[in-house]
């Protein structure tokens, strides 16, 4: 039987090629609701899913696919949209697509807090509306990036990408990170390691670079955007609902912080009332990942872990490798991919 591989947006190259070339490929076209996924899979079953971000992988969808379904190869390195326990009791292995996207997240990172420090979106506002009256001594302060703190929440491969070029800038660099990582040689001795509430209370800058887990969930609330200084900036590149949005709106408004650089909110595109008003706040539309080469980089490898699971290996970029420990189930590639 041919090998079966099911994705609901279309992905760029090289993703139908190297899928293409060894598996029949269905592609829906667009994203489906819990609802439609469910009638997908339970319609026909692939060997593997390739879904987006937006669809909510659970229980229910991953026994729609059973006992088929063997691997869900997600286009993007965080899965908190997947039942990660869930999958693992069925015996499914799920891919994501760690480093390749780190450098144009981190990017992403300092753009905005260039962005939100230097308040350039205000200003380009005031210019277009006609409302720049020329230089001024004291229009449109900012803070200065050069010599500020910049506390990194989670200080894996992103966030030291994210520190690395900080230092670059002349920043000081601290981290908070409970799951103690290793640190990359050239950072080591350049960073300092510190408490969550010291961070909050010291740092100019914050960007968060945790995954979306119950305990990240809501971790800057309004306890925290209060114990900011009145100038931070707090940047987000990771996931929205790390963040209380309404908290935070409520933090732009009173000037509990001096303003935000976002890339990713708690229900998108929708954003929390009040948040399009708040001057202060640059908004970007989850484009962190989004450049060409690591659109096409991220294919690649969402095709590549699809193709390994098809072979009866575990993924090369996988999630819960403990899925097939033991015992991984046959190729259903001839002559191996
Ligand atoms: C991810 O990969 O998790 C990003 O949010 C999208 O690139």
């Amino acid at each position: 039987m041919t090998p079966d591989v099911l994705c609901t947006v279309p992905l760029p190259d090289p993703y139908f090629e190297r899928i293409e070339s060894v598996a029949t490929l269905r592609v829906m076209g667009r994203l489906l609701s819990h609802d439609e996924l469910l009638d997908a899979l339970r319609d026909s079953p692939p060997d593997v899913l390739c879904p987006q971000l937006q669809e909510r992988i659970d229980a229910a969808v991953l026994d729609a696919g059973a006992p088929r379904l063997r691997c869900v190869s997600l286009y993007a390195v965080g899965f908190d949209n997947v039942d990660i326990a869930a999958a693992t009791q069925r015996r499914i292995v799920v891919g994501h697509t760690p480093d390749v996207l780190t450098d144009a997240t981190a990017d992403c990172a300092i753009g905005l807090m260039f962005a939100a420090a230097r308040r350039l979106c205000e200003g380009d506002r005031q210019v277009r509306a006609g409302a720049w009256n020329g230089w001024a001594p004291t229009y449109m302060l900012g803070l200065q990036i050069t010599g500020a703190r910049l506390g990194l929440v989670g200080f894996g491969r992103i966030g030291q990408a994210v520190g690395r070029r900080a230092l670059g800038l002349g920043m000081r660099v601290s981290y908070h990170d409970p799951t103690d990582p290793p640190v990359a040689d050239d950072l080591r001795d350049r960073v300092d390691t510190v408490a969550f509430d010291r961070l909050l209370r010291e740092s100019d800058v914050i960007s968060l670079h945790t995954p979306l887990t119950e305990t990240t969930r809501h971790l800057i609330g309004a306890a925290e955007l209060r114990a900011m200084q009145p100038t931070a900036i707090l940047v987000n590149t990771a996931r929205g609902a790390i963040v209380d949005e309404a908290a935070l709106v409520q933090a732009l408004q009173d000037g509990w912080i001096g303003g935000a650089g976002l890339d990713v909110y708690e229900q998108e595109p929708r954003l929390a009332p009040g948040l399009a008003d708040c001057p202060t706040a640059v908004l970007a539309p989850h484009l962190g990942s989004a450049t060409v080469q690591t659109r096409s980089a991220m294919a690649a490898r969402t095709a590549d872990n699809a193709l390994d699971a098809l072979d009866g290996r575990v993924p090369r970029s996988c999630v819960n490798p403990q899925a097939w420990a033991g015992a991984s189930p046959p190729s259903l590639l001839g002559t191996g991919a």
